[in-house]
Parts: structure tokens; sequence; C-alpha cells
């Protein structure tokens, strides 16, 4: 089972730090965002996590790569600490694929759909830290209680927010799980069902990478993995896991990217 996390977009939001720098390797407390994420799909039941990257973010790569000289010369100089998180993240189980073209999420996903070869998937978005990495376990927990179907994420947000997410439509069946009637990428405040924002972490079905591979451009001119999952409903059911907010932190602006390093390092040295 793989772990798939799209990294091929532009960053433009953290402008001009983006400019010859991935938004994914941008420090949070003492990593690079990317190795947060990398970490969480590395901790749940999936054996290889899958970089959906473009072409010229290298230094991604470079990351995961070990580098045995480095290595070598801090333990030579008794820096053994650093030369162990050298280690540690060169050794990460990580393989790419390429989005070659901004398409959308939806797009990016299809991009490594024969790296999933018809097994269920777990998708990461990057802009959001999970690093306690209990949320993908307490996913497939649900989706085991329900004959192995997809399972997402979702997070209540103030209503005026609803817009800039994909949100859910459905029922409470259980203590922070719905059974999901509908999604909708980015509604009109007014015309949200819910105030449930899809937030980021799916396990998904190979029925949903199926139906990717016709998925045309909706909401922004984009290939939204929102609509696929709305059209794999018409066949299967899907459920979503309600999490607390304070188990995941988002970083994908500025402020929230500067807040979610506040609230991590109090927690490492409170
Ligand atoms: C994407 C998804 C959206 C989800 C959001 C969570 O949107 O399309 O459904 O709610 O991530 O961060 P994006 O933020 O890429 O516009």
């Amino acid at each position: 089972m793989k772990a798939l996390i799209p990294a091929a977009g532009l960053g433009s939001r953290f402008l001009p730090a983006t400019k010859a720098q991935p938004k994914e390797m941008l420090l949070v407390v003492d990593r690079p965002a990317i190795q947060y994420v990398v970490e969480e799909g590395l901790a749940s039941a999936a054996d290889e996590v899958v970089i959906i990257n473009s072409r010229d973010k290298k230094s991604i790569e470079e990351h995961f790569t070990p580098n045995p000289e480095l290595e070598a010369m801090l333990r030579e100089r008794g820096k053994d600490k650093y030369a162990d998180a050298v280690a540690h993240a060169g050794n990460l189980n990580v393989s790419y694929v390429y989005q070659d073209e901004p398409l959308g999420l939806g797009h990016a996903i299809y991009c490594a759909h024969e790296k999933t070869a018809g097994e269920p998937f777990y998708v990461l978005l990057g802009d959001v830290l999970v690093p306690d990495n209990k949320m993908l376990p307490a996913m497939q927990a649900v989706s085991d209680a329900h004959g192995g179907c997809s399972v997402i994420a979702v997070m209540p947000v103030p209503h005026e927010k609803v817009d800039r997410f994909g949100v859910i439509a459905g029922q409470p069946v259980g203590e922070n799980v719905w059974k999901i009637d509908s999604l909708v990428e980015k509604p009109p405040v007014d015309e949200a069902p819910t105030d449930l924002a899809v937030f980021g972490r799916y396990l998904l079905s190979p029925r949903v990478m199926e139906l990717l591979a016709d998925a045309k451009p909706t909401v922004g001119g984009e290939i939204q993995l929102t609509d696929s999952l709305d059209a794999v409903l018409q066949e299967e059911e899907m459920y979503a896991l309600v999490v607390d907010p304070a188990d995941g932190f988002d970083t994908g602006t500025v402020e929230s990217w500067l807040e979610t390093n506040n609230i991590l390092w109090q927690r490492r040295n409170g």
C-alpha cells in the first residue's frame, strides 16, 4: 500500500521565499515540512511514500537521498546527533513520479496510478501536518469497520471559510464518524451543505484512481480530487472521520506556517 504526497505546486503564497526553494522544504521547527508528512506516511500501513514532484524541485529528492560523506564527516567531528538526523532523512523509503503540468490535485494523484497498482492508497496533502501520526491509523480503523471503504478526514471550520475547502454532506453515524452522501469543492458559503471541510488526509479505494483517469477540469479550471470522490459515491460507501483541530496543523499560508512553528516549538520545549 502506498502513501501519495502531491508536491508539484508552485508555492505562490510564500513568494519570494519559494522563488528558489520548494515550499515543501521550508523549515518547521527542525526539519523541512515535507519530512513530517513522509514520516507520517511511513508510520501508517503504507510501505512506501510516493512524492508526486515537479522536475524542477530536485532539492526535495536530495533531502531524501543518503549522504554518506556528510554523515561520516559529522561523525568524525563527534556530531553524532546531526549524523543520525542526516542518516534518518536519507533512509526514508520514498520514490517519485512527476506531474509535468499543473492541472489540479486530481491530475497529480492520477500521475501515481501505476504505483498504487489497483490497491487502496493514502493521500497526504503537504499543507497540513499531523505530527503525532495518529490520524491515518484512526481512518484505517473506520475503513476496516466498514468493509474497507474510502475514508477521508474532515475538520469543522468557521462557516465563512467553507468556500476555501472541499465540503461534505452526510449524517453522523458514530462518535466523530459521518457517512458521506456527497462532496463539493469550494462551494459558495451560502450553498455549503455543512461546515465540515476536507482536511488533507484520505484513504481511498482503487476505484477512485480509476475514475480519475477520465476526470475533467471543473472548479478553478482544475481536475479536482473531490469530484472523483463524489462520483465514487454512486458505487461505494464513503465515511468521514471528524478530526480535532488540535491534531492537525495548517501550514498553507505564511501566517498559519508561523503559528504552526510556534505551537510545535512550544510543544517540543514546553
Ligand atoms: C485541496 C482540496 C480541498 C481540501 C484542501 C485542504 O484544496 O482540493 O478539497 O479541502 O486541499 O487543504 P487546495 O487547498 O489545494 O485548494
